[in-house]
């Protein structure tokens, strides 16, 4: 039997409520949502709305009309990026930003003049929190960071970056992309201004979703204009939310599909989510760290991460350990820079990569027994 270990990359399997909500919408409902008055197209707007709520019970948030929608994490934090910080403008940021972030600032630095300060981190991928105070400018307009590594699994201590921002008065946007159903998230507490998710990752749902949770009562400006279904006879963009950052239809089918998962996620709980993961990562780093010949990246402690592990064995390309395990063995693991080349920097890994294993909630034990009996094989021909 296959086995799949590449949940930061997109989680598989999905629970089965997700393929079958879909098909359902697009079989039996098929409307685009806000955009009639028949009974069908206001049953697909309410299905929507169910969805923004789910989400807002997820995240602790009071408001679904603060939850947009987009098609990915990327353009959800593109959006609030390009939106939020103005040419001149000073954004702070982990060492260990993925490339949804950290390409969005370059090219802001390169075409509109940003500053981008990055905090550094530890060898493992933690943030020195310390250092981030004294990084503050008067034209600081926005603190962004991960929440999780997707190269090193480490979890940021998003808490408490969030209270030095708030403190300074300054917008906070989390990347959860690798946290999101998960990790417990709770925006009021983390003090979490804007909250990006991807949809098909540990959340669960159907590629083509993701969105934000805005918690602050400024407008993002626009970077899409267009039709919202309401206040058509405005030639602007509407200054309201959800409208004014959705323009054009949006993937209903997917964001129904993404309930399904958020109420799995909900009835199954974070914590037993969190719980399962963590035993996975505890498990798989303790075979791992038994095996000769074996480099392990980041922290090396499950309470410190979320279910991804980063290795490499000694000086073989990892490119070559993820082909043999995926031709002989039929495991599915990621190799290479797994788009964030500034945690390979901080770890030494930019020109060979890692193997990236990654777990989801539909893992087991005996996934993780099989994966190490394969990297003992393959260690034993090096
Ligand atoms: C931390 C992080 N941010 C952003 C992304 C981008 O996700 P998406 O491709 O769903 O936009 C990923 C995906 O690997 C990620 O791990």
């Amino acid at each position: 039997m296959p086995i799949y270990l590449d949940n930061a990359a997109t989680s598989y399997p999905k629970p089965d409520a997700v393929a079958d909500s879909v098909y359902h919408f697009m079989k039996h409902i098929g409307a685009n949502a806000g955009r009639g008055a028949y009974a069908r197209a206001r049953d697909a707007d309410d299905r929507v709305y169910q969805v923004r709520k789910l989400l807002c019970r997820l995240f602790n948030h009071t408001d679904p009309e603060h939850v947009i929608f987009a098609s990915n994490v990327t353009e959800a934090i593109n959006l609030a990026i390009r939106g939020i910080v103005k040419p001149g403008g000073h954004v702070i940021t982990s060492s260990i930003e993925h490339n949804a972030v950290w390409r969005c600032l370059k090219m802001l630095e390169r075409d509109y003049d940003i500053r981008i300060s990055t905090v550094p981190c530890d060898s493992s991928g933690m943030t020195d929190v310390g250092m981030i105070e004294a990084l503050v400018q008067p034209n600081t307009q926005l603190f962004v960071f991960t929440h999780a590594s997707n190269v090193l699994g480490t979890i940021q201590p998003i808490r408490q970056i969030g209270r030095i921002a708030r403190q300074h008065d300054i917008l906070f946007l989390v990347d959860s992309a690798q946290t999101a159903g998960a990790y417990p998230i709770d925006i009021e507490e983390d003090y979490i201004d804007i909250l990006a998710f991807t949809g098909h990752k540990s959340l669960l749902g159907p590629m083509g979703t993701g969105g934000l949770v805005v918690n602050y009562e400024g407008m993002i400006r626009p970077q899409k204009a267009g039709g919202t279904g309401r206040d058509s006879i405005s030639p602007y963009q509407p200054d309201y939310l959800p409208d004014g950052l959705e323009a054009g239809t949006l993937n209903v089918g997917g964001i129904i599909g993404l309930g399904a998962a958020v109420s799995f996620i909900l009835d199954e709980t974070v914590e037993e989510i969190r719980k399962k993961e963590r035993f996975l990562t505890h498990y798989a780093l303790k075979q791992l760290q038994d095996l000769d010949q074996v480099i392990i990246y980041g922290p090396g402690d499950p309470d410190k991460m979320v279910g991804v592990i980063s290795f490499n064995l000694l000086d073989t390309p990892a490119v070559e350990v993820a082909y043999i395990l995926d031709e002989v063995y039929e495991i599915m693991v990621r190799a290479g820079l797994h788009c964030a080349p500034t945690a390979h920097r901080l770890i030494g890994t930019e020109l060979v990569g890692t193997v990236r294993m990654s777990f989801g909630y539909f893992n087991e034990k005996e996934d993780i027994d099989i994966i190490m009996s394969a990297l003992a094989q393959i260690i034993s021909k090096l």
